[in-house]
């Protein structure tokens, strides 16, 4: 992980999102929320997006973890590398966003869909 100290990955338990949970119906199991990935700007593109998650993944089973639940943009290619990675949709959200666009702050609506990786199923 040293290559990576300029990337980050951050999660806690599933129960601290109870809105998600309640999405992706996880109450039973032990789950990780994953609540941010990012990668630096200038060294996206290079896998280390995959890395970090894939790491997380290892560290999470590691802890006795038996799914990870994430909430990301509905955009396809966000989609596409989550489901990669052994994620699928379980939920959909829809929440409104402030952007700041020509100086002016506007609430957007912004589609949200919510994934979750079940660790052990093949
Ligand atoms: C999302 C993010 C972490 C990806 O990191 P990254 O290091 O660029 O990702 P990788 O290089 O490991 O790419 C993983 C896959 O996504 C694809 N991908 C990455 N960025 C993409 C883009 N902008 N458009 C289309 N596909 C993209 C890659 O081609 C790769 O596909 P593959 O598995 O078929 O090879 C990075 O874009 C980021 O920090 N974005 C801003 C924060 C964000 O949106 N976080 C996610 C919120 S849940």
């Amino acid at each position: 992980m040293q290559e990576m100290f300029d990337r980050a990955i951050i999660g806690f338990d599933l129960s601290r999102k109870p809105d998600v949970q309640l999405i992706a119906s996880i109450t039973q199991t032990k789950a990780f929320y994953l609540a941010e990935l990012f990668v630096q700007s200038d060294k996206r593109r290079h896998g280390l997006g995959r890395k970090l998650i894939n790491q997380l993944i290892k560290q999470v089973i590691s802890e006795g973890y038996l799914s990870v639940a994430l909430r990301t943009s509905a955009s396809p290619w966000l989609i596409e590398m989550y489901s990669k990675l052994g994620f699928r949709i379980v939920g959909e959200q829809q929440v409104t966003t402030i952007k700041k666009i020509a100086g002016q702050e506007l609430k957007l609506p912004d589609d949200r869909v919510i994934m979750i990786n079940d660790l052990y199923s093949t």
